[in-house]
């Protein structure tokens, strides 16, 4: 059972400049709130409360002050840095005491997903996984992605790292489930032509194990990552209309935690004066 999750809230964000030149892309509005509420929302969806965020160095005070140290949400937040954007699999090197004898999920910073059924969804890939979950999602450009081809039983027949030539439109996302073997693995990787340790490789360690398992998000299911400004654009887009149209918020973190009995009212009102006079803090106030 994983009961841990790991934020990477790094990075350069080079093709969201110069919007990033000052920001830490993870910190940016999508649509009503920082992105960071999204992926966040995405742990506390699959029932996880020990979280870690990495970030860039001197940048987790600028986090803290927004989410503390996680107790508004009826959860616990740690935060480590990241000298330099090493690449993905540096999370489990860093995190390392963070996740013990544990297992792990990881989540981009700038990744969300959205759709009926997904909580639940994510929690059973929680509890069924033995070595390696991956999520999958079928996309116009898969080769910007890492990828993954697979049978008619979901078995994992080749990955590739944004593939030059066609392999399937399967997307890897950026959600990962991984037992404690993660840190071994990722201890031993060598970083690759573009200096980085890569995720692909963490992940065909599994795949040659035997123990890698891909979860297909189907059409009904939204996937959106904000790494340029045009997803940036239109995820913000999508949050606005789904959240007009329903009067129900995307990733509202504390709605979240109430409905997964982790705070009371008492914490909402201090959430409410915390935001102050806004639409958020409105929205606060009809849950309560
Ligand atoms: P990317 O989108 O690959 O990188 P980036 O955010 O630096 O953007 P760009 O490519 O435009 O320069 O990273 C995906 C997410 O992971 C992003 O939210 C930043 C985070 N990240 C880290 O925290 N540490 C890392 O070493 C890397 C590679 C990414």
């Amino acid at each position: 059972m994983i009961n841990k999750g790991i934020i990477l809230a790094g990075g350069m964000g080079t093709r969201l400049s110069p919007l990033t030149k000052v920001i830490n892309k993870q910190l940016l509005p999508l649509y009503d709130k920082p992105l960071i509420f999204y992926p966040l929302s995405v742990l506390m969806l699959s029932g996880i409360k020990n979280i870690l965020i990495i970030t860039n160095p001197n940048e987790n005070n600028i986090y803290k002050k927004i989410l503390g140290d996680g107790t508004r949400f009826g959860i616990k937040i740690s935060y480590k840095e990241q000298a330099k954007p090493n690449g993905l699999p540096e999370a489990f090197i860093l995190g390392k005491k963070f996740i013990g004898k544990d297992g792990v999920a990881l989540i981009l910073g700038d990744n969300f997903f959205y759709g009926e059924g997904f909580t639940k969804r994510l929690k059973n890939g929680l509890k069924k996984n033995k070595g390696a979950t991956i999520f999958a999602y079928a996309v116009n450009n898969a080769s910007n992605y890492g990828v993954v081809k697979v049978n008619n039983n979901n078995k994992v027949l080749n990955i590739v790292e944004k593939p030059k030539k066609y392999i399937s439109n399967l997307a890897i996302t950026g959600l990962y489930y991984f037992n404690n073997k993660v840190i071994r693995f990722a201890e031993k990787l060598k970083p690759s032509k573009r200096k980085e340790l890569e995720i692909t490789d963490l992940i065909k360690k599994y795949k040659r194990d035997k123990q890698l398992k891909v979860e297909l998000i189907g059409r009904g299911g939204s996937w959106l990552d904000a790494g340029t400004i045009k997803d940036l654009f239109d995820a913000s887009t999508f949050v606005s209309t789904v959240e007009k149209r329903q009067g129900f918020k995307i990733a509202c973190l504390e709605e979240i935690a109430l409905r997964n009995k982790w705070i009371t009212k008492n914490l909402i009102i201090k959430s409410i004066k915390f935001y102050g006079n806004c639409d958020y803090s409105n929205y606060l106030k009809k849950l309560i």
